[in-house]
């Protein structure tokens, strides 16, 4: 019986949120922190899947073909193999054990990071010939399909497929075109984990891109990325609160990566640490997906005489921060942050 083991990993970002489906600009940067699935081949038709993640249930079974779900892990799963099918390409039965580094949950594209390993195990296992473009359509159309229903944009996705531990990536998803940015060799990013989670999350992201949705709708554009280039006061004074507000968010969270692009290829941290203090006001203030607890995590780390900026990363509603230092002073940094807040806990220090 064959096996096959696929890896993908999960990944901060830079700056540059909430714009992925508003056709606009992200600047993510890989983790050396991902998801491994070691998959083989069955005889039947029965996929057999544990994983050693703190999740429950510790295992799932279920047949090809009647991805029945359950409102657990393996839906996820459930929903690869279901799109597959609906693809017409069809796989066999298989088990496969599911190891993760990444904290579930917390921000940092653990998601995308197990669709990408299990299709890439499962390419391997069936000879499925997925391309990376294959790897990044099917992994995004899980997360918005049925089995999980957030409606995701591609961001996750391309970062974990396309992205380096060592540069951050720019990406236009307007055609998916994307530039490597060098970091600076003095820059230093904190990935904290508040530890909070919001039971809401799905939702709230949802009604954010509805948000979004609807005021290109009333301001008679496909995308909030075709309004730039005009004066942003004269396009959110046509808006009702809070569709005034997201659309701000966007265009100026659109401005921030440019800038930020600009700052790393200049050498300028302290620029590039206002830059992710801003976005963090603007995720706050007009986009409204932060938490009580992401804001006291920011303001703890933003306290500390090391720290040059920081903000939420992902997509809010719980989850993590990142906090910009020097060259070797992120881990004390954290770690003095991590006491402060009396929760929470360093996930990793990047690069
Ligand atoms: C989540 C989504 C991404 C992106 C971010 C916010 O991570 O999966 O597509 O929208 O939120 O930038």
């Amino acid at each position: 019986m064959r096996e096959a083991t696929g890896y993908a990993p999960g990944r901060v970002n830079l700056i540059g949120e909430h714009t992925d489906y508003n056709d606009g600009l992200v600047l993510p940067i890989a983790l050396e922190l991902g998801v491994t699935v070691r998959a083989g081949e069955r005889d039947d038709d029965l996929v057999r899947l544990g994983t050693d993640a703190d999740v429950g249930p510790g295992a799932v079974s279920y047949r090809i073909g009647h991805e029945t779900p359950d409102r657990s892990w393996g839906d996820r799963v459930r929903g690869i193999t279901a799109a597959l099918r609906d693809r017409g390409i069809a796989i066999g039965g298989f088990t496969a054990e599911i190891a993760s580094d990444l904290p579930a949950g917390a921000g940092l594209g653990s998601s995308a990071a197990l669709a990408v390993a299990v299709l890439r195990a499962l390419g391997d296992l069936f000879d499925l010939g997925f391309g990376d473009r294959d790897l990044v359509d099917l992994a995004n159309a899980v997360e918005n399909g049925p089995f999980v229903g957030a409606r995701a944009g591609l961001l996750d996705q391309l970062a974990s497929v396309y992205g380096r531990p060592d540069a951050g990536l720019r990406i236009d998803l307007r055609d998916r075109s994307t530039v490597m940015i060098p970091l600076p060799s003095d820059l230093e990013l904190a990935v904290i984990d508040s530890g909070t989670r919001h039971a809401h999350a799905t939702s709230g992201y949802n009604r954010r891109r509805a948000e979004c949705e609807e005021a290109g709708r009333h301001l008679g554009v496909a995308s909030l990325r075709d309004l730039e280039g005009r004066e942003i006061f004269s396009i959110i004074e046509r808006l009702v609160p809070p569709l005034d507000r997201r659309v701000r968010h966007v265009l100026t969270e659109n401005e921030r990566v440019r800038e930020t692009v600009a700052a790393l290829q200049a050498g300028d941290l302290p620029r590039v640490g206002t830059l992710l203090d801003e976005s963090h006001r603007s995720l706050r203030d007009d986009y409204e997906v932060s938490t009580a607890e992401l804001d006291r995590l920011v303001a703890v780390a933003r306290s500390d005489p090391e720290v040059l900026g920081a903000r939420l990363v992902g997509g809010g509603f719980g989850g993590s921060i990142i906090a910009l230092t020097r060259r070797g002073r992120a881990l004390q940094a954290a770690h003095r942050v991590v006491n402060e807040y009396r929760g929470g806990r360093l996930v990793a220090v990047v690069p």
